[in-house]
C-alpha cells in the first residue's frame, strides 16, 4: 500500500472525480476526509468507504468560505491528528460567453473553483508546516490550457489554479510540502452530464480524443493516488495533464 495510514482531505468528494479519488485514495491505505457541500451525495462517499474497510468522515463544507474551511480542518485534526494529503477538487462549471456573462455568475465561479483552492491551502498549509510534510493536488483542467468558447469564467478559474499551483509549489518545497495539479479533459461525470446529451457534442469530444472515448473519473483518481505517493516526490509544480492525448493535437 502506497498511503498506509495517511490522512487526506478531499474537497467535492461527494461525486464525480472527488469520489472516485476518495475511493483510490483508500485502497491505498489512506483515511479519507469527505468535505463536500452536499450532506447526501457526500454521506453515500462515506458509506461506500466504509463498505471497502476505510476510516472516513463526512465534513459539510463550502470551499468558498473561509468559516468552513476552519471547521473542516478543525474537525480533521480533532479526529485523525494531522493531514497528509489536500485534494481541492471541488469545482463548478458554467456556460456563457463573456458578454453575457453576470457578475454574480463570474465570482460565483472564481469564489468555488479558485478562492476555494486558496483558502483550504492556505489554512492546510499552516498545518503542513508544522508537521514539515504535506502533498496538495489541485484539480485543474485543460480548460485551464486552452480557451474553450463560452467558458470564460471556468477557463480563467482553472488558468488561475495552474499558476498557484507552481507559487505554492515554489514557496513550500524547502518545507518539503509538494504542490501539483491534474488537469483533466472531458469526463464523464454529473458536471458534464448536460453538455453530452447532445449527440453531436458528445462525438465532437470523443473524436478530439486520439483515444476516440470520454474520460472515467478513475482515470484522474489514479493520477491524483501518483501525485499523493512518494513516488512523485520530485514532481513539484507541474500539471500532469490526464486527457487521453485531447491537448497532445
Ligand atoms: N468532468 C470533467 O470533464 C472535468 C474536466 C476537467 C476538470 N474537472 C474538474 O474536476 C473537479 C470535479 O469535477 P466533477 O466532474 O467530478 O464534478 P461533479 O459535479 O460530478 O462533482 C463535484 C462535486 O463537488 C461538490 N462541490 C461543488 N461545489 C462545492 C463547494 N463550493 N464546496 C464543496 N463542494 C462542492 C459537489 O457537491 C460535487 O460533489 C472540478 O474541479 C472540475 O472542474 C472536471
Amino acid at each position: 500500500m502506497r498511503l498506509k495510514n495517511k490522512i487526506a482531505i478531499i474537497t467535492g468528494a461527494g461525486a464525480g472525480i472527488g469520489r472516485a479519488t476518495a475511493l483510490a485514495l483508500a485502497q491505498q491505505g489512506a483515511k479519507i476526509v469527505v468535505a463536500d457541500w452536499s450532506e447526501e451525495q457526500g454521506q453515500e462517499t462515506v458509506t461506500q468507504l466504509k463498505k471497502q474497510g476505510t476510516e472516513a468522515i463526512f465534513i459539510k463544507t463550502d470551499v468558498s468560505q473561509a468559516k468552513d474551511i476552519e471547521k473542516m480542518v478543525e474537525t480533521c485534526l480533532k479526529e485523525f491528528n494531522q493531514i497528509d494529503i489536500l485534494v481541492n477538487n471541488a469545482g463548478i462549471f458554467h456556460t456563457s460567453s463573456i458578454h453575457e456573462t453576470s457578475e454574480k455568475d463570474w465570482d460565483r465561479v472564481l469564489n468555488v473553483n479558485l478562492k476555494g483552492v486558496f483558502l483550504s491551502s492556505r489554512r492546510v498549509i499552516q498545518e503542513m508546516l508544522k508537521q514539515k510534510k504535506g502533498k496538495i493536488i489541485n484539480v485543474a483542467s485543460i480548460a485551464g490550457l486552452r480557451g474553450f468558447e463560452k467558458s470564460g469564467a471556468y477557463c480563467a478559474s482553472k488558468a488561475g489554479i495552474i499558476n498557484l499551483t507552481r507559487v505554492m509549489a515554489l514557496e513550500y518545497a524547502s518545507q518539503n510540502i509538494n504542490v501539483n495539479s491534474v488537469a483533466p479533459g472531458i469526463i464523464k461525470t454529473a458536471m458534464t452530464k448536460e453538455m453530452l446529451t447532445d449527440p453531436a457534442t458528445k462525438k465532437s469530444f470523443e473524436t478530439s480524443t486520439p483515444y476516440s472515448r470520454l474520460g472515467k473519473s478513475e482515470d484522474i483518481a489514479e493520477a491524483i493516488v501518483y501525485l499523493a505517493s512518494e513516488e512523485s516526490n520530485f514532481v513539484n509544480g507541474e500539471t500532469l495533464v490526464v486527457d487521453g492525448g485531447w491537448t497532445a493535437k
